[in-house]
């Protein structure tokens, strides 16, 4: 007799036994997982929960925003939101290697979350013992090994996983035994909006994993247009609901094309869609290709620096889903 309802009211008293009288500090990614958590946490402990939200300036158009008016307005649930965009794009400057640029995102920001803690802890309410994290199921998997074989590292997963080691914290982990499908049941019993629970993964390193040859702001504001234009197309269609995760990826290219009477040499942008239960293996989503040719055309018409646009038909494996 296993229902999302109780699973909220088993997890609530789970959390309260734990934590105690003690003060837990969340941040938020701007994903399902971290809100879903938090919001969760909130009805446990109310005000002994604090959420912080590193804005990394590498998030999707409009995507940072919607978090902050949906814990603030909509759940009244007080979040420190940092702007840290010219922090992270500064140190991003210049980077090409994927890992390389994975292990400065996820170390900016373990310095910007513990700065933010050691702020909370001296504001005579005590320090912050425990750390909220969305973990799932799979993040426990896919970290341990991969199909199967020897321990392999494949990517430097950023989530706030490096955190509790260096900040010496607890961990409260509520969704450590779901799936996503389970986690978005969870968010829409706890009252999260269909438009949020439904979104997309999205990963912590955000649009600097779909720059390859570097990021910089002009690049991040070309791919964040052309982005917007695929994703808008997607709920067009009607298909958001159906692929599991759709982005684009702006290439380091320059290809030669014609507009009106001149010569364009602009970039190629890569679009990428696939579908999946976990994340863990993955198809590529069978488009009709009216619809590609309908969102290339937008893209080229509608973003300045794009002229060429691809469909990426690579299953996980051997590809992953994202290309750094
Ligand atoms: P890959 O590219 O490894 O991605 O096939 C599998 C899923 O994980 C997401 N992803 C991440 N999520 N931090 C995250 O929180 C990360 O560093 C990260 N890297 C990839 C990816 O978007 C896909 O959903």
């Amino acid at each position: 007799d296993w229902t999302m309802s109780a699973y909220r009211e088993q997890m609530i008293e789970k959390i309260r036994k734990q934590v105690g009288k003690g003060r837990v500090l969340c941040a938020l990614s701007g994903g399902v997982d971290s809100a879903v958590a938090a919001v969760l946490i909130h009805e446990a402990i109310g005000d002994q929960l604090t959420c912080v939200f590193v804005d990394h300036g590498l998030m999707r158009q409009n995507e940072g925003d919607q978090v902050v008016t949906l814990f603030r307005e909509h759940f009244n649930i007080p979040l420190i939101s940092v702007d840290a965009a010219d922090l992270f794009i500064g140190k991003l400057e210049g980077v090409k290697d994927p890992e390389t640029k994975r292990k400065i995102i996820g170390g900016l920001f373990i310095d910007v979350f513990d700065a933010e803690a050691k702020k909370i802890a001296s504001d005579g309410k005590g320090a912050p013992e425990f750390l909220a994290q969305g973990t799932l199921y799979p993040d426990v998997i896919e970290s341990v090994s991969f199909s199967g074989g020897p321990s392999v590292t494949i990517k430097s997963h950023h989530n706030v996983g490096g955190l509790p080691a260096r900040m010496n914290m607890k961990l409260v982990e509520p969704l450590r035994e779901l799936f996503k499908d389970e986690v978005r049941a969870l968010g829409r019993e706890l009252g999260l909006p269909d438009s949020f629970v439904g979104r997309h993964p999205f990963p912590g390193p955000g649009l600097a994993i779909r720059l390859p040859g570097g990021v910089t702001r002009e690049k991040l504001d070309i791919l964040r247009k052309a982005d917007a234009i695929y994703l808008d197309e997607i709920r067009k269609a009607g298909l958001y609901d159906t692929i599991w995760q759709a982005f684009a990826v702006l290439l380091p290219v320059q290809t030669v094309g014609v507009m009106g009477d001149g010569r364009t040499y602009d970039s190629v942008l890569a679009l990428r869609a696939v579908t999946s239960v976990d994340g863990m293996t993955a198809d590529f989503f069978p488009y009709d290709m009216n619809f590609l040719g309908r969102a290339a055309t937008r893209i080229i018409n509608e973003v300045k620096g794009i002229n060429r646009v691809v469909y990426d038909v690579t299953s996980k494996p051997p590809g992953t889903i994202e290309w750094e």
